[in-house]
């Protein structure tokens, strides 16, 4: 039934979050598997340009639809993509900037950007009338009853994607680390590293089961995990906690 539902759309994927440490990864395994993939820019970014020049040079479109559901309906109905993945997040030092230069805070805060842009998402491809498969990027962890605004951001936005009648897959990875980045986070490699030292004793311990679940990964490993489930129709309307990311493939 998903396969007859897909062949009345395309066999396009439209990444939004392209720019970040997993989505570049996520473009670039997709063309490398031959799928026509659209990388997906903000028009307000400021590396426009390069990173423009970097996706075609990789083999991919580049669309620069506004933030903004009417807009962002219009792309969907007229790209028709099969495949749509939501790899965006903000962090608290972006957060903390944008206060810092005068602008409001909570426009660039969990709610605003890891639910509220992923949101606009799936209202789009509603609106537009195409049944997708809708990748979301989530976190180890996520549930119900975190009072995180980080967790209830994601947990939310589940919610959302698992009742919004699209196809999914919710991943929910640890720390997502490798030499790439773009900006230092020292915290999260410390935690990322401190993490996966206590999760190795653990191991030896004989808590394996914890071991796999909260282990780091990479971006290009992560990436290869999200395009081959996204592309399995039997990995549909599934979550895969960060063990089954790790291992698959
Ligand atoms: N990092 C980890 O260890 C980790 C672990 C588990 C889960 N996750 C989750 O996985 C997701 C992706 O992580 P990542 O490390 O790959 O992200 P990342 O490198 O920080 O990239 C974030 C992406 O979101 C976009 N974005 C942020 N704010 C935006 C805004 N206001 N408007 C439009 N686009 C915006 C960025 O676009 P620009 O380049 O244009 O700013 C970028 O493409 C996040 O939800 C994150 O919380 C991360």
């Amino acid at each position: 039934m998903m396969t007859e539902a897909l062949e009345r759309i395309s066999d396009q994927a439209l990444v939004a979050g392209a720019t970040g440490f997993t989505g570049r990864e996520v473009v670039r395994v997709l063309v490398e598997k031959g799928v026509p993939t659209i990388a997906h820019l903000r028009p307000d970014s400021t590396r426009l340009k390069e990173w423009t020049e970097r996706f075609q040079k990789m083999g991919a479109e580049v669309d620069n639809t506004a933030w903004e559901l009417t807009a962002m309906t219009g792309t969907f109905a007229r790209l028709r993509p099969a495949y749509i993945f939501s790899l965006l997040g903000t962090t608290r030092a972006r957060v903390k900037q944008v206060a810092r230069s005068g602008k409001d805070p909570k426009t660039q805060d969990y709610g605003a950007v890891d639910y509220g842009l992923a949101a606009l998402l799936i209202n789009a491809a509603k609106a537009a009338g195409i049944k997708p498969v809708f990748v979301y990027l989530s976190a180890a962890g996520t549930n119900a009853k975190s009072g995180s605004p980080y967790y209830q951001a994601r947990w939310k936005l589940e919610q959302e994607l698992i009742k919004s009648g699209l196809f999914y897959v919710i991943a929910r990875p640890s720390f997502i680390i490798g030499p790439d980045r773009d900006e230092k986070r020292a915290g999260e490699i410390y935690g990322a590293r401190t993490l996966d030292l206590l999760l190795a004793l653990a191991g030896i311990f004989g808590l394996k089961k914890m071991n796999g679940r909260y282990r780091s990964t990479s971006n290009t490993i992560l990436a290869q995990a999200l395009v081959r489930l996204a592309l399995d129709p039997n990995c549909a309307n599934k979550i895969f906690e960060s063990e089954e990311l790790r291992n698959s493939d």
